[in-house]
């Protein structure tokens, strides 16, 4: 059955790749129509357009001048976990920096949980998400670190998700803590050899306290050997090697980018690697936020996500990360809805979401707002009216 959704305020129909002839990178490749109408057919995007050109479909949804945009793609998330850390979030507050150690906390708790537990967190998050807006998003393990635990995370998040990422190498785990060369061995061999089965894709946090240069190119050569592709958690506490080992190895996505210097942004210039920005993160640690004119103004192509976790960001939210990217990040409005959608889909490899050009998925949000810049305009605000997955109403109602 058909769906002509018309009388819409703005339709945000996004381009996934720059225009040909503009410069690297681009111009904004944002795109939208005023007074425009959707086509919905078989779960795609059928036709696009003015609404006074509008085919005739099966049924009509009178959008009465709202916005519709792509739903979101949150390319960064950890929800496979058990337990939480408001007390660490709250000492953080009190002036306590953000270390990577405490991620052996939450894996302590998630060893100890059942199954049933981690589903139903999972799936409460991911239906937290679905609610905000969100119509794709990756899931990583990295808080079971063990072979079991690890296989379990994957196989869970494989449930909700066909973006599912094996963090292995997320930290060494306390029983190792003599041995992290050992660790690294079981992350590439039996641990591997486990998840990759359920996964899509190989992660490493590469960061001082966590995985060196050398350790996390060997994690990631293992990965793609068993048939993964990378992605890399890189320079989110400090300077370091993780960009740069990202587009070496042609990673999808270096996440974080808060700590770059000028080879770093040459690196992610020109090259396949998508600068991944978590400003959730920098929220919630107080630390600086990444440069991101200078990644845009360069010509790195950029994606926004939630890095959704109990610890260094507990948001599931894309209005709030777009909100944060604007106010703080000074993206534009244009470009921070652009990198939340088509920027997600380019670091998750997808050219069927992110934007709703024909033939793409039919995802797609109304806003309870005239335009897309009503996610920054009226932050904290719950404007996603209703959300369509694959054609198919998931949340909300479009009345
Ligand atoms: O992306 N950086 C590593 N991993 C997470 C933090 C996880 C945690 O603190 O539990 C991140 O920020
Ligand atoms: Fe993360």
């Amino acid at each position: 059955m058909s769906v002509l959704i018309t009388n819409v305020g703005e339709l945000v129909t996004n381009q996934l790749e720059p225009d040909a002839g503009a410069g690297r990178g681009g111009p904004c490749r944002f795109a939208a129509v005023t007074r425009a109408a959707l086509v919905i057919d078989d779960g795609r995007v059928a036709w696009t357009g003015p609404a006074s050109r509008a085919p005739a479909a099966d049924q009509v949804i009178d959008a009465a001048g709202r916005a519709v945009l792509p739903g979101f793609v949150d390319s960064h998330a950890h929800l496979v976990f058990a337990g939480e850390r408001g007390a660490e979030f709250a000492a953080r507050m009190a002036g306590q920096p953000y270390r990577a150690g405490g991620i052996r906390s939450t894996v302590a708790a998630t060893r100890n949980a059942d199954d049933g537990l981690l589903r139903d967190n999972l799936r409460r998050l991911a239906a937290e998400m679905r609610a905000q807006g969100t119509t794709t998003f990756e899931c990583k393990s990295g808080y079971g670190l063990t072979v079991r635990d690890e296989e379990r995370s994957v196989a869970l998040a494989a449930e909700v998700t066909p973006e599912v990422t094996y963090l292995g190498a997320h930290v060494v785990p306390p029983e190792f803590e003599r041995d992290p060369g050992g660790y690294v061995d079981l992350v590439c061999g039996a641990m591997l050899a486990a998840c990759a089965p359920h996964a899509r894709w190989v992660d490493v946090f590469c960061e001082r306290g966590a995985f060196g240069r050398d350790e996390a190119q060997t994690v990631l050569v293992a990965g793609m050997a068993a048939g993964l592709e990378a992605r890399v958690h890189a320079n989110q506490l400090g300077p370091g090697p993780g960009v740069q080992l990202a587009v070496q190895i042609g990673a999808a996505s270096a996440d974080h980018c808060t700590y770059l210097d000028g080879a770093d942004v040459d690196a992610l210039v020109g090259s396949g690697t998508v600068a991944t920005l978590l400003p959730g993160v920098e929220f919630s640690t107080r630390q600086p936020y990444p440069d991101a004119r200078r990644l845009l103004d360069a010509g790195a192509t950029v994606a926004l996500a939630t890095d959704c976790n109990p610890g260094s960001c507990f948001t599931s939210s894309m209005p709030f990360c777009i909100a944060l990217a604007v106010r703080e990040m000074h993206l534009t409005t244009q470009e921070a809805v652009w990198a939340a959608t088509a920027g997600g889909a380019r670091a998750l490899r997808r050219a069927d979401v992110g934007h709703l050009g024909a033939g793409a998925r039919a995802d797609l949000i109304m806003l309870d707002a005239p335009s897309h810049a009503y996610l920054a305009y009226r932050p904290g605000v719950p404007l996603v009216a209703a959300v369509w997955q694959g054609g198919e109403r998931v949340a909300g109602s479009s009345a």
